[in-house]
């Protein structure tokens, strides 16, 4: 077979399908995306004191977050150098040290070798320093607010140079919690689907589809509108589910904005009842309460104004700063994906709020949603067609003539445009076309 060049496989206005289906194209990218660009990794939440572990995909590899005995924080492959074994199977907890399962090897926090049992057996050939001994560490690992990303490219753009413009979606999630600083609580929601990974993101800021692929649950909702006068969480679950029916105009007014690197935002479409972004209700004006407290009332309105639903921050985190949300994108092959989801509470606001953020998690993001069973049947669709061997290409042209470029590289369109996809492509060919990042010999 002849090598793969990706840039045969986009257009301005179309993509190969091969993007999606083809096996050789998923390996390429694990390495040259998925081994390259900064990842989300963890909150430093999960890894409050000195011996904390989180066992965490970085891409393709699974690696431990560890809290080191100074406080900072190191990344380290969770295979033992001796014969390959995973050295830890729990996803979190607390250790002094690494003690592989197999052979009994121990690794201290930062990965360092300290002792091999049965070491007369190596005849003093043995270097408790030797490099290859010691567990591999992540090249490159960064929190920023508390939001760790890690990078398995020893070079590359800084972290804040790579999340740019987005940056301020994490920065929004934080300023949310009066008491500044965010808690990563109420456990993990996974969905898998037999799609491709980027199925997901594209649909994450699809502002067409809402209203089809989630008709019938809109239809649902129609026909209960007296549960707006039940308790907040059947409320707020109601009118979630209103809110995916509005009509097209509706959704070309909700603003989309894409950034160098791949990354997009859009505007935010809950404007009602629970779920506007200033509320009323006693909870709220006691939350509001505790953030002029720290942030003033001017800085308050700015925080609580930034109305954004998801903030996508490519190649694969979706950030919803106003519920304390982060959804995650695990590729496991070509036709395989994993979505984790995690949610926060605002360290300082009432309790209630955090009910709050569980109801939209699982509204929005469990495997037994309304709204997210529909998008994963039609991953799943679109995934069965692509592999078709008919029409090669799909067509990425929708609002192309709406786009509007700023000074800074940013383009702005309506809601109802593809520019999001067409961002999201250009971020993965300047990718694949960059070549990996050299780390693995
Ligand atoms: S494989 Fe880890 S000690 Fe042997
Ligand atoms: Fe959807």
């Amino acid at each position: 077979m002849p090598p793969i060049n990706p840039a045969d496989l986009i257009r301005d206005d179309r993509v190969h399908r091969a993007v999606y289906v083809d096996t050789g194209v998923f390996a390429l990218e694990q390495e040259r995306v998925f081994r390259t660009a900064w990842l989300y990794a963890g909150h430093e939440s999960q890894v409050p004191a000195p011996g904390d572990y989180a066992k965490v995909m970085l891409g393709p590899d699974e690696v431990l977050l560890v809290r080191q005995a100074d406080g900072s924080l190191a990344m380290l492959h969770n295979r033992c150098p001796h014969r390959g074994s995973c050295l830890v199977g729990e996803a979190r907890g607390h250790l002094p040290r690494f003690r592989c399962p197999y052979h009994a090897w121990t690794f201290g926090l930062d990965g360092h070798l300290i002792g091999v049992p049965m070491s007369d057996g190596y005849a003093g050939e043995l270097d408790l320093r030797d490099p290859a001994l010691q567990l591999v560490r992540v090249a490159r690992v960064e929190s920023y607010r508390g939001f760790i990303f890690a990078s398995h490219a020893a070079t590359g753009p800084s972290l804040t140079e790579f999340l740019g413009s987005l940056a301020s979606a994490l920065d929004n999630m934080v300023d949310r919690a009066p008491a500044g600083t965010l808690t990563q609580a109420g456990g993990t929601l996974r969905m898998a689907y037999r799609g491709n990974w980027k199925l997901f993101m594209e649909n994450a800021t699809d502002l067409v589809h809402p209203s089809v692929v989630h008709e019938s649950s809109v239809a649902a909702a129609r026909g209960h509108r007296e549960a707006l006068d039940a308790d907040p969480q059947t409320a707020q679950t109601l009118q979630m589910l209103l809110s995916n029916g509005l009509g097209m105009p509706q959704w070309a007014a909700v603003p989309l904005h894409a950034d160098p690197h791949g990354h997009v935002y859009m505007g935010g479409f809950y404007k009602s009842g629970m779920i506007a972004p200033a509320r009323t209700d006693p909870v709220f004006e006691r939350y509001r309460d505790a953030l002029v407290a720290r942030h003033g009332e001017a800085g308050t309105t700015r925080i609580l104004g930034v109305d954004r639903f998801n903030n996508l921050i490519w190649p694969n985190l979706s950030v919803n700063a106003r519920f304390g949300v982060l959804r995650q994108v695990q590729p496991v092959s070509v036709n395989h994906t994993v979505v984790t989801s995690t949610c926060f509470r605002f360290d300082g606001a009432p309790s209630e709020m955090f009910d709050l953020t569980l109801q939209f998690l699982n509204t929005a993001s469990s495997a037994s949603s309304m709204v997210a069973s529909d998008d994963l049947e039609i991953f799943e669709r679109c995934q069965r067609g692509l592999e078709e061997n008919g029409e090669h290409w799909i067509d990425i042209r929708r609002g192309r003539a709406g786009d509007s470029r700023a000074a800074d590289g940013s383009v702005a369109a309506p809601g109802t445009s593809e520019l999001p996809i067409r961002n999201q492509m250009q971020a993965w060919i300047s990718h694949m076309q960059a070549g990996s990042s050299g780390k693995r010999d």
